[in-house]
This record gives structure tokens, sequence and C-alpha cells, in this order.
């Protein structure tokens, strides 16, 4: 009855299929009690998501911060974990209030599951309150949620897409898994065509080159809801496009960071960003396959592809240990007389189950593209179409989730200064 569950997000831990959001530019003190917490913590500071925020982890509970703060100034956001009952937990954080400043958000993590002492607390302006053991994402969705206005948009997911090989099919993949996300999930996806001089998404779409994305990659801090408006290419329905110039009168680069602001700005205005990212090794692309939600891998099923596509997801699973594996998708199966790698190999030798296995089918494939169509368009009922159908769908049941509620007022209150 007295329980939280159900009564405020946060204490539920968020499952990983879920888009969390990012935590913005803020310092962040946590003081805790048990190891158990100071290891969730230190894993969520680690996190992709929190890579902007700067994050402190120190013990002694509420009484260790109390004693700092009273020569030191608080930080933006401030966790504290007390093992406390009621009563005395309500005493410590009155004296945490006489030394934290106004401005300062408070997220306490407590041992008791009591939805009054819950609604006591944020009507006293304390941020948000979890009961322990946290996961690391369920405190990193906490604290984006204190810092996300009620106003805001839904963050957009982006779900980067990447081949093995040059030439794998990821592209075809992406843009059909586009088209179809968009039509069936019914939200606005734009696809980001970030082979800057060989994309072939304008191509498949039987438009001319848009190069939108070279003013947004010339002047990333630029990047708001108008530009983004006059750069966007309207595909039809809920899709829109952002592709580059193509050609090679120019020289290209792309800077990690302009990748950064405009994926920022993207995610703030577009549900849904699927990325097309050509086959090749540079640190703006290992940024921006660390920092999309998620990642669909296409590989043919031969030796190259297996031995990138191992080394890929091996980065992957290193640097992202709290985000799902990326989607393994086999395309061209079934070359003619092509020996293969059966499925089942490729899947063990990489551990990763396969996401869809599309067949080799040049007649079709070749023909949507003559007609500047995509495949799902052109030829809905072969099976090609269905396995891109099924991978398509995987990702739309992904929703972004909801904007959460208002982020409470200041600890201030506490002292009934409010
Ligand atoms: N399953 C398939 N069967 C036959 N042709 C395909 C298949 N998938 C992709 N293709 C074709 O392969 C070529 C390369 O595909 P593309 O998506 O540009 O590859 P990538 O982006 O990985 O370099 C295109 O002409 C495309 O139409
Ligand atoms: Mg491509």
């Amino acid at each position: 009855m007295n329980d939280l569950s159900g009564q405020n997000a946060t204490s539920r831990a968020p499952d990983v299929t879920q888009a969390v959001a990012l935590v913005p530019r803020i310092n962040i003190q946590a003081f805790c009690e048990l190891q158990e917490t100071v290891n969730s913590i230190q894993t969520a500071f680690a996190d992709r998501r929190m890579a902007r925020a700067h994050g402190t982890v120190l013990t002694g509970g509420i009484d260790a911060a109390v004693r700092l703060y009273q020569t030191q100034s608080t930080p933006n956001l401030l966790l504290v974990e007390s093992t406390a009952a009621r009563e005395p937990l309500l005493e410590s954080l009155a004296s945490l209030a006489e030394v934290c400043q106004p401005d300062t958000k408070v997220i306490v993590i407590g041992h008791l599951n009591d939805v009054v002492l819950y609604r006591d607390l944020m009507r006293r302006g304390v941020g948000e309150y979890v009961v322990a053991p946290v996961t690391p994402l369920q405190l990193i969705d906490t604290i984006a949620g204190l810092y996300r206005s009620e106003r805001a948009a839904p963050i957009g997911r982006v779900i980067a897409f990447m081949g093995a090989k040059g030439g794998a099919g990821s592209s075809t993949v992406a843009h059909n898994c586009g088209w179809e996300i968009a039509r069936v999930a019914d939200a606005e996806t734009t696809i980001i065509d970030l082979d800057l001089a060989f994309g072939t998404a304008a191509l498949d779409f039987n438009l001319d080159a848009s190069g939108g994305i070279m003013e947004a990659i010339l002047q990333p801090e630029r990047v708001d809801a108008l530009l983004l408006d006059r750069l966007l290419v309207r595909l039809g329905g809920k899709l829109s496009l952002l592709g580059g110039p193509g050609g090679v009168d120019k020289d290209f680069t792309i800077e990690a960071h302009a990748v950064e602001t405009i994926l920022t700005a993207l995610r703030s205005n577009v549900p849904l960003i699927v990325l097309d990212i050509p086959c090749l090794w540079a640190p703006w692309v290992r940024f921006t396959l660390l920092h999309a939600d998620h990642i669909v891998l296409t590989a043919e099923p031969e030796l190259a592809s297996l031995r990138n596509a191992r080394a890929i997801v091996d980065l992957l699973k290193a640097a992202r240990p709290n985000d799902q594996p990326p989607s393994l998708v086999l395309n061209k199966v079934g070359i003619p007389k092509r020996p293969e790698i059966p499925a089942a190999d490729f899947s063990k030798a990489i551990g990763l189950e396969i996401a869809a296995s599309v067949p080799f089918d040049p007649q079709n494939f070749g023909s949507a593209l003559n007609n500047g169509k995509m495949l799902l368009e052109a030829s809905p009922r072969t099976k090609a179409a269905e396995a891109l159908r099924r991978l398509s769908r995987s990702f739309s049941a992904e929703r972004a989730p909801a904007p959460a509620a208002a982020s409470k007022s200041l600890i201030k209150k506490l002292l009934g200064r409010s």
C-alpha cells in the first residue's frame, strides 16, 4: 500500500531497450553509505550518456556532505544516500538544506520503500527519491529526468547503420528501415546520409542531391529547429532526408564535435534519426557509433565481413557495457556459386544473434533502385522485404520515452522558505 512501485517512474529500472536520455553538462557530487551504491554510481558516471557531466563519488552519506558544504559551494546536483529511518533522514536533510545553494538539485537514495516519505520529500523540495538498490541506467534516467523541462520535446532516438564492409548493403537496409519506421511508427523520422561524397540516399529516393548536411557540419552550433526546417528534404509522409552534396569537387572533413552538436539539436527536434554511416574508420565514426542509441551492423556472410564485424562488435561491447549490443544483419545471403559462412557459424563467431537475414535478390533490389523506390514499397511481398520489415518493427517498438514530470523545486523548501 505504502509502496513506491508505480508511484514515480524512477523507482523502476528502465528497460534496456528504452531510450534513456542524455545528462547535460552539470557537476554532480554523490555521497554514499554503501559500497554497492558507490559502484552503481561510478558505472553510471562512466556511461556514454553521462559523458558531458562531471561526477565525483564520495562516502559518508548526508553527514559528510553537510560537513563539506559548510566550506565549499554545492554542485548543480547532489546525490545523497541514507540508510536511516524516516525521522533521522528528514533531520539530516534539514541540515543539508542549511548549506545547500538555492539552485542545487538533490536526489535522495533511500532504503525505505514508503510512499508517504516520498511525497513528504517531494513537497519539501527534494528533486527525486529513489529506493536502493539503484541500477546505473535508473540513475541516469532519474538525473536526465530532473533536467528535462516539461515543455521540451521528447528526446529522439538515434539508430546508426554501418556496414562491416563497403557494399554490404548497409545504406539499403538503413533507408528501407527509415521508410518503414516513419510509416508504421507514425513518427517523424530523418535519414542522415553521412557518406558525404558517395552517399546514395538521394539517389535511392529519386531526388537531386540535397547537400544540406554540409551547412550543418560547417556551422554545427547554428543547427536549431529553424535551420533544420530549411535543410531537411521531405520525402513524403513523416520521412525526411538530410543528405550530402555528392561528388568529389570539395574536400570534406567531419569533426566528432560537429556530429555531437548536430545530433543533440536533432534529438530535441526529431523522434527518430536514422544515421547512414559510410564504411570507414575515423574518430568521428567511432564517436558517432559510441553515442548512438542503437547500432545496426550489416555484413555479408563472408570472411572480411566476419573479421570486421567482430572487431566493431567487440569495441562496442567494451565501450557500451550498459547498452544493448548492435543488431547484426546478414545481407546478400545466397549469392549463386559463392561459398558462404553459414548464419549459425557467423553468429557464434561474433557472439551475437542474427537480427535479420536478407536474401540476395538483385532483380528486386535493382528494379527498386531504378525506380527510385524502397524495396519495401516496390516489392513488398518478397522474402527480402519480409526480413527488412521485421527488422524495422523491432526498432519502432522501442519508442522514445515520454517527457518526465517537471523537476521539483529547491531543497530550500525543506527550511520552509520557498
Ligand atoms: N540483399 C540484396 N540483394 C541484392 N542486392 C542488394 C542487396 N542489398 C543491397 N543490394 C545492392 O547492393 C549495392 C550496395 O548497397 P549499399 O546499400 O549502397 O551498400 P553499403 O551502403 O553497405 O556500401 C546496391 O546496389 C544495392 O541495391
Ligand atoms: Mg552506404
